[in-house]
């Protein structure tokens, strides 16, 4: 039965599922529905003519179209559910999560050589009843030199090379970036009575560079005053101080004498390791003595009844020695391949 019509409605299935299966998208679609299904549409088109057949014809030719529409609408809701289900896939693929590929570490810092080599040397000195100070490293000619007994004009002033910065202290005097940590003795002291008895690491500056000397390195000070802490005091302390830093009782400590304008008598500390690469060889580690009168009075205590020691050190020079690193500059150089090493 396909005469009564100038199309066949099997031929419309046809070529209406033929052009929806080229839609790529639910717009195009759309479209492609328009043409047959809607109001200008070829199916539409083809019932229009049916009132003007006659009832037996009519009645065969509208189960015919009835089927072809009901074909064609089936076509379009699978054309459908294909682009939604396509539409999806790509979704899918594009957000993928690939399990297998390596995370992205959220890469955790660590913290520097110096830092954790301050950290240890904190630690030991606080165990042993030492508070810890912090202070100013743009500094005073005052603190830096004078109330340490080294007066303008002192001989003592060349042995360090200082850098000045564009600032005037209130006697006029250029500031400076402290040579030492040294004149935290005068800082902690004049706001601490006695029992005196802290350590005070920090940056400290020189004009100097090479291999084992930076233009900003660290120290850290210490000083113990009391009615009667003696040189033997400041023997034990350290001795007992490098101990527990290498973590070796195979290791001797020699107090050579030296000169310091704040101290008196005064020493320059040197250790040496019984084992080891470095075993046998002296190496100097810090500059020690007993507080001299003039800076006792200078932090405004009486030197007939206050006496103690106090001590200079350097933590590079400690750090490169327990980590083994051959050149200060390495700390430096923020070269991650050898900070790396420290991380914990
Ligand atoms: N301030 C000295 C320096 O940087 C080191 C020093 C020596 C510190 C003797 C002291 C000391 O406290 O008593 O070379």
């Amino acid at each position: 039965m396909t005469s009564e019509f100038a199309t066949d409605p099997q031929s419309l299935v046809a070529a209406a599922s033929a052009d929806f299966a080229l839609c790529k998208d639910a717009v195009a679609l759309a479209n492609c529905k328009a043409q047959y299904l809607g109001r200008e549409g070829q199916l539409t088109a083809l019932l229009k003519q049916l009132g003007k057949l006659d009832p037996q014809a009519k009645a065969e030719a509208g189960k015919a179209l009835n089927l072809a529409k009901q074909a064609i609408e089936a076509a379009l809701n699978q054309r459908e559910a294909q682009l939604a289900q396509a539409e999806l896939d790509a979704r899918l693929a594009d957000e993928a999560i690939d399990v297998t590929l390596p995370g992205r570490n959220s890469s955790r810092g660590g913290l520097h050589p110096i830092t954790l080599t301050i950290e240890r040397i904190e630690a030991i000195f606080r165990s042993i009843g030492f508070a810890v100070a912090d202070g100013p490293e743009i500094e005073e000619d005052f603190f830096n030199f004078t109330a340490l007994n080294t007066p303008e004009n002192h001989p003592a002033r060349s042995m360090h090379d200082t850098f000045y910065v564009d600032l005037q202290d209130d006697k006029g005097l250029p500031m400076l970036l402290r040579t030492h940590t040294s004149p935290m003795q005068i800082r902690y002291a004049r706001q601490h009575p006695p029992p005196i008895k802290v350590i005070a690491p920090g940056k400290t500056y020189r004009v100097d560079s090479d291999a084992t000397h930076s233009p900003m390195f660290h120290q850290f000070e210490g000083m113990w005053i009391d009615e009667a802490i003696s040189f033997a005091d400041l023997k034990s302390v350290y001795t007992d101080f490098l101990r527990r830093f290498f973590e070796t009782d195979a290791l001797d400590v020699r107090f050579r004498p030296s000169y310091f304008p704040f101290t008196e008598p005064s020493a320059e500390i040197d250790m040496r390791f019984a084992t080891g690469p470095l075993a046998g060889r002296w190496l100097e580690v810090s500059g020690s003595g007993q507080v001299h009168p003039q800076v006792v009075r200078n932090i405004g205590l009486d030197p007939e009844r206050y006496i103690g020691f106090a001590f200079g050190s350097g933590v590079e020079r400690l750090a490169m020695l327990r980590y083994g690193v051959g050149d200060l500059r390495q700390f430096y150089d923020n070269d991650l391949r050898f900070l790396q090493q420290f991380k914990r």
